[in-house]
């Protein structure tokens, strides 16, 4: 663990740091009324569609919905780590940066690297002296320059060689937190990597983070990878990214592979856009990660079973994150063949038409719901459509949404309005990836406006987050919170927050809760537009909708106490009735808080 650095101080370099002033060292931006616009630097685009708010600190882009604060701006566009963005910020700011006490400084990041890119030096001089695992990357196709594109070595069979050779300029504590070798039980050293080619994994910079290696005899593991360190993390890691970005400057688009042959492969035969998650399952974050690079994405998948199963799981994780102009494509390669294989057999032509013949997201969608569903029969089809309906709700571009009830209406030959009611039934699925949640505005003093208690949290949070200058301490608002739960407790604490800081603005609001497991659905209630004229509607809506969860919240109390029976109805449990009727009548009262 590294020392913490305190929260304070962090709050106050977010004071000191003009996110527009930042943000310009890296891209050009341009005034656009209240607000800063530019071309997206984390995705490709031709009209700008990437905001930075002076007041909110913020930054937002409509097209890859990428969205931050300075310190997530330093993260995502530079890749550093938490207190590397926390440090450049200091630098700039030129302030010395705090250590909590208490806090150990273990090894420094800047160190770990250094010996990470030693260790690759190592292994690309051991390959040039191995004539067998030369031999091996011939055999598999491989050439003398796609090797030093990815910059491929060799790791010796001996036990401690590359202990050995960083053992004069390295401790052998760096040498164990940068995931190069391990200890052993009688305290001496030995090499994680043995006899293996190695695959040195880049960051966005190109700095290398860690390892993939491949035994050349047949053996168990086949591949082995660096284990997760303070530099390496496999969740965010795409390997060949780098190698794609530096040898295309205008990327389009990506190809989402299994393993570090079809990447290498694929290179080899001139196909410079293929990436892999390094045998993990495709996430969330990888997709969010290679969607801040480029708006379209090609997923290959084996034809087999685990192939099949593998694109499932990507199927959920990608309806979330579909929305404007991302694309995802789906390649189904034959059964036994990987991209590596079909390359060396086929051609770049061949591969090329392979592409070309991928099918969209939505198609893919309905080819694995009819493949598990027996469409030719009633039963069949009304599996499928529960199933899809599951799938719909967590998508959230509306459009998008549209388009897949009409496909699955049609299929499953069942009324469109149907599939809709379905969705839009409590109790119906709710999109579980609150990254994209909407601050959907709930219609002011409307009388059919039940909008599910979600859409109401969101309204409200949304609103305080994004104007955290606002007065917000309000009856309407306080009730609320006094009802307890877990979203009243996120509130509570975002409005002492507020209240201790007059004039806090939303990234310095934001970067208190970094920690918490509900961070990233903040930030995305921060970035989520609003389409409020002025901070007196928004007010009024947040209040509004304040409002209504405080009802949604007696009536539920209403329900379960007047569900009670006998012995458990005492006095208390009718007095708390009589109140919650009362203060719900006085509510509906109410109903235009600011008129
Ligand atoms: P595959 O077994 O499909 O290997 O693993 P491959 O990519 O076709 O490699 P070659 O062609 O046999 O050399 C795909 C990916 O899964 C991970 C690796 O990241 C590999 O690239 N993997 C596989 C492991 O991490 N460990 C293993 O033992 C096997
Ligand atoms: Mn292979």
């Amino acid at each position: 663990m590294a020392a913490r650095v305190p929260q304070a101080f962090i709050d106050d370099l977010l004071e000191r740091t003009d996110l527009v002033e930042l943000v310009q060292r890296h891209v050009p931006l341009k005034k656009s009324g209240n607000e800063f616009s530019a071309c997206c630097p984390f995705h490709s685009e031709k009209t700008p569609s990437f905001f930075v708010s002076p007041k909110k600190q913020f930054y937002h882009c409509f097209g890859c919905g990428a969205h931050g604060t300075a310190i997530s701006f330093l993260m995502e566009h530079e890749n550093l780590s938490f207190p590397e963005a926390v440090a450049q910020l200091a630098e700039w700011a030129g302030v010395e940066v705090p250590r909590e006490v208490g806090g150990t400084d273990v090894e420094p990041i800047a160190r770990l690297l250094e010996a990470l890119e030693e260790a690759a030096r190592f292994y690309t001089d051991q390959l040039r002296l191995a004539p067998e695992a030369i031999d091996y990357l011939k055999r598999r196709g491989i050439d003398g320059n796609t090797a030093r594109d990815f910059a491929l070595g060799w790791a010796p069979a001996g036990t401690d060689l590359l202990a050995r050779a960083l053992g004069t300029r390295f401790d052998a504590d760096t040498l164990v937190a940068a995931g190069l070798v391990a200890r052993r039980d009688d305290g001496r050293l030995r090499d994680r990597f043995r006899a293996r080619i190695v695959f040195p994994i880049r960051d966005r910079r190109g700095r290398v983070t860690g390892f993939g290696g491949r035994l050349i005899q047949p053996g168990e593991p086949k591949y082995l990878n660096s284990p997760e360190s303070a530099v390496f993390h496999k969740s965010q890691t795409i390997y060949g990214l780098f190698e794609a970005r530096k040898a295309e400057t205008r990327l389009g688009e990506l190809v989402v592979t299994e393993g570090y042959m079809d990447v290498v492969g694929l290179a080899r035969a001139g196909f410079r856009r293929a990436v892999a998650c390094m045998g993990t399952a495709l996430t969330r974050s990888h997709l969010d990660l290679l969607f801040r690079q480029v708006p379209r994405l090609i997923l290959c998948f084996d034809g087999d079973e685990a192939g099949r199963r593998a694109a499932w799981r990507a199927l959920e994780q990608a309806l979330p994150v579909v929305q404007g102009v991302r694309e995802i494509r789906v390649l189904f390669l034959p059964e036994g063949d990987d991209p590596d294989s079909l390359v060396l057999r086929e051609g770049l032509d061949g591969w090329q038409r392979r592409l070309a013949a991928s099918s969209v997201l939505s198609e893919t969608f309905v080819r694995l719901l009819a493949e598990r569903y027996a469409l030719d029969t009633a039963e069949g089809r009304s599996q499928c459509a529960h199933a899809a309906v599951t799938l719909i709700s967590t998508v959230t571009d509306p459009l998008f949404r549209t388009q897949l009830c009409d496909l699955i209406a049609e299929r499953t030959q069942t009324p469109r309005n149907q599939i809709e009611a379905m969705l839009t039934r409590p109790g119906a699925e709710t999109p579980s990836h609150p990254a994209t949640v909407r601050a959907d505005r709930p219609e002011v003093g409307g009388s059919e406006g039940r909008k599910a208690p979600n859409q109401l949290w969101s309204a409200l949070l949304a609103r305080i987050i994004q104007l955290p200058q606002e007065q917000w301490a309000e009856p309407g608002i306080e009730r609320l919170v006094a009802t307890g739960g877990r979203a009243p407790d996120i509130l509570r604490a975002i409005l002492e927050r507020i209240e201790a800081n007059p004039g806090i603005s939303t990234a310095r609001l934001l970067e208190q809760f970094r920690s918490e497991a509900y961070f990233p659905r903040l930030m995305a209630l921060a970035s989520s537009p609003l389409q409020d004229e002025d901070p007196k509607l928004s007010r009024r809506i947040a209040l509004d909708s304040a409002q209504r969860l405080f009802q949604e919240h007696c009536r539920n109390r209403i329900r379960a106490l007047s569900s009670m029976t006998g012995e458990q109805l005492n006095q208390q449990a009718i007095d708390e009735l009589r109140r919650l009727q009362s203060l719900l009548a006085q509510g509906e009262g109410l109903r235009h808080p600011g008129d």
